[in-house]
């Protein structure tokens, strides 16, 4: 299978992946930037360099593309892959706002390629935990669950030249998937409803950031429960992530900071006591110890599931359906921020 690349900064862990597993032949990359692009071909030995997004997606030799590349060109430039007839494997959020998702519904619709959004916190080793835990019955109906991601990106919102990158003006909230996914993934359940909430700490400490420092939602879910998303890019605390999940049965919750991917708490069946468990990553030794860094070992499976998925006809882990079950909400949470309402969340298949 041949794979293109797009967007050489946190995509190139995603290509080496490809370039490593035997199943898969990575034969382009694209970027604007022509330093990323020689240094990629470099390393990778892949000798199409596409500056152009749209020569790069005309290169018929191209089966499936992943795209690392800004969150507000997911959208059309996954349109233009999936109409070029290229299976697509695109970052997360899958969309920016309701237009978008409207228009990649009705491009993905027309089309027998498969779409996987590349969601790392379906496969965190204490979300697979949980996930077994929910599976077995043991945390019962989830009423409440809440999931929390702060990452203060101050480093990655200028360009050299001083300009603002697009992370500059992002809404936190419409950066939903590492918080959503996990809840969604494992319940099948959906949002419906998003009530949105905002603030920011005092203006001489923005930096010229251009939206809210934290952005908070609640969520009404289809199975009658609520779900509260906190979210922040502008923040003086260090990197970290937290799920919790409130069970009739069980609770549930991550371990704080880096060790939200591995460690969790958890009692079940109507008992009290807690048990401090430390997952691991399903051995994937065949890649080597340094691929799929930063992100663990998640990207390797995504790559592994997304690959699986066009060779059987399958459905991946995180298919369009999901990834707007995953991103929506965040988009309705914004629309809510501003309208002062309860906005609600579309559900996507009523647009096919
Ligand atoms: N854990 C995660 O799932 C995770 C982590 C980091 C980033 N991301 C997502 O991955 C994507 C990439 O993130 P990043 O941090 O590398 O972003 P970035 O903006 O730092 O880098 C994007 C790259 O794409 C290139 N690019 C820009 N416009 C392009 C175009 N039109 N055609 C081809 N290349 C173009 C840029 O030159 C740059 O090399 C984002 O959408 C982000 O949301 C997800």
């Amino acid at each position: 299978m041949n794979i293109g690349v797009a967007g050489l900064r946190f995509g190139m862990s995603w290509a080496q992946v490809f370039d490593a597993y035997d199943e898969t032949d990575l034969i382009a990359i694209c970027d604007l930037d022509g330093e990323k692009r020689d240094q990629a071909g470099e390393l990778l030995g892949v000798e199409s360099l596409y500056e152009s997004f749209d020569e790069f997606v005309s290169d018929e030799r191209i089966d499936a593309i992943a795209l690392f590349t800004p969150a507000p060109l997911h959208a059309e430039q996954s349109i233009k892959a999936i109409k070029a007839g290229k299976h697509v494997l695109c970052a997360v959020p899958a969309v920016m706002d309701m237009e978008e998702a409207r228009s990649l519904v009705e491009a993905a619709s027309q089309s027998d390629r498969i779409y996987m959004m590349a969601e790392n916190w379906v496969y965190e080793p204490a979300v697979v935990r949980a996930h077994e835990l929910y599976g077995n019955g043991a945390l019962g109906q989830i009423y409440y669950a809440e999931a929390e991601y702060y990452h203060g990106v101050e480093g990655l919102r200028r360009n050299p030249d001083g300009s603002p990158t697009w992370r500059n003006s992002l809404h936190a909230l419409q950066y939903p998937t590492h918080g959503t996914s996990p809840y969604l993934h494992m319940t099948g359940d959906r949002f419906t409803e998003a009530m949105g909430f905002a603030a920011s700490g005092r203006a001489e400490f923005t930096g010229g950031y251009e939206t809210d420092w934290i952005q908070t939602a609640m969520f009404r879910t289809e199975k009658g429960g609520i779900f509260r998303l906190s979210n922040s890019f502008q923040n003086v605390r260090e990197i970290g992530h937290f799920l919790s999940f409130h069970g009739d049965q069980g609770y549930f919750e991550t371990g704080r900071f880096s060790e939200a991917r591995t460690v969790c708490h958890y009692s079940q069946g109507g008992d009290k006591q807690t048990t401090r468990e430390v997952c691991e990553h399903p051995d994937l030794s065949q890649f080597g110890e340094s691929l799929g860094r930063g992100h663990g070992k998640t990207s390797i499976q995504i790559v592994l599931n997304f690959v699986a998925s066009i060779q059987n006809g399958t459905q991946p882990s995180v298919d369009l359906m999901s990834a707007l079950d995953m991103t929506l909400p965040g988009i309705a949470g914004v629309q809510s921020v501003r309208s002062g309402n309860w906005e609600t969340v579309p559900d996507p298949r009523t647009w096919v």
